[in-house]
């Protein structure tokens, strides 16, 4: 089941594990997915630099095959793009601002890039930027959400928009039946997020993990309350009841305020922090605390997650029942009785 970006990046299917910070796609997780034949994406943003080029070092240790590593631009990334362009990892990928001046510096370097966007309006602004792939995101996402238009419709929306410019869709994609969806929809590519979070590799906490098995498409919400460092940014992310009681009330999670209470305590990247209400730092497996105060990010995909599974048997199986769904419902349709 390969598609022309399969064939562009050199991977065997076209799925894509979505980055997912500040700490839950670590190095084990993106390897397990290359080496499935997939493409994982690093977020290594928050470590230091030399930890960063590091965790870039062991992904290539741990994987000989293609990979990406994804920087937020809402935060500085001067030093995160030279390591990026100097380690000439093979995928740049950009959120939450303006690619435009990475592209051409990326490009020189051998390094492509692809930027994610929740609007037609700013997938043509990165198709002009000149990016290599484009990833349109749902509002079903699960994380900070670009826009408010649904997987189902902004799709083809954007494919038509940047046409003959490789499209991957983001949003809502847990299980085989939304990769041949999206696929019929025109992106050349599924990326998600949210069924990888509850996989054997990612970083993301026991607790976490557990609450994904046992959220329904119901269970998320879209809100800016987890705004601390990073305010007026929707997200979305569990309705727990630390999210339930502060609802209404969003404006609160906006001020920033060094003096806010912490509910617990992490280690990113080596360095101990505190975790202050209201950070959108979703917790790693080193987190302790209230776990449940802290900012549970998922899709509504997460209703169609049941089972945490390592990331490669994940990728064989999307592969293995989308193509059973093609060739023996979807082809059933078409052939004669
Ligand atoms: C826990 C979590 C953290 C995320 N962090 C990032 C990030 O650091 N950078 C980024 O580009 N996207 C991030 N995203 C958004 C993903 O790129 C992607 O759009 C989303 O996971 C797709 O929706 P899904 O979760 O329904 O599969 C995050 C998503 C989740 C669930």
């Amino acid at each position: 089941m390969k598609t022309n970006l399969c064939h562009v990046l050199g991977i065997e299917h076209p799925i894509i594990a979505a980055p997912m910070g500040p700490d839950m796609t670590g190095p084990e997780l993106v390897a397990a997915v290359s080496n499935a034949g997939g493409l994982g994406i690093l977020q290594a943003q928050f470590c230091t630099p030399p930890v960063f080029r590091q965790e870039i070092r062991r992904v290539r240790a741990l994987t000989a095959r293609p990979f990406g590593v994804n920087l937020l631009l809402h935060f500085p990334v001067a030093d995160q793009v030279a390591i990026c362009l100097e380690e000439r990892v093979p995928v740049l990928s950009l959120f939450w601002g303006d690619p435009t001046p990475y592209v051409g510096r990326a490009h020189a370097a051998g390094v492509k890039v692809f930027h994610q966007v929740g609007s037609v309006a700013d997938a043509r602004r990165a198709a002009a930027a000149g990016v290599d792939v484009i990833i349109a995101q749902g509002v079903e996402a699960g994380g900070h959400v670009a826009g408010e238009v649904s997987t189902l419709a902004l799709v083809p929306r954007v494919v038509d928009a940047v046409a003959g410019r490789p499209v991957v869709a983001a949003g809502g994609i847990a299980d085989a039946r939304g990769v041949v969806a999206v696929l019929a929809l025109g992106a050349q590519a599924a990326m998600l997020g949210t069924r990888f979070l509850a996989s054997a590799e990612s970083r993301a906490h026991p607790h976490y993990k557990q609450r994904l098995l046992e959220a329904d498409e119901g269970g998320t919400v879209r809100t800016i309350l987890f705004g601390h460092g990073w305010p007026n940014a929707p997200h979305r992310t569990l309705r727990t009841a630390f999210v339930e009681h502060w609802l209404g009330r969003e404006a609160r999670g906006q001020e920033s305020r060094p003096d806010e209470p912490a509910v617990g305590q992490t280690v990113i990247g080596g360095r101990a922090m505190p975790v202050l209400r209201f950070m959108g730092f979703p917790p790693n497996g080193e987190a302790s605390g209230d776990i449940d105060a802290m900012d549970l990010l998922a899709g509504q995909g997460v209703g169609l997650v049941r089972e945490i599974k390592p990331a490669g048997q994940i990728v064989h199986e999307l592969v293995e029942e989308a193509r059973r769904i093609i060739a023996q419902r979807l082809l059933g349709l078409v052939q004669p009785a």
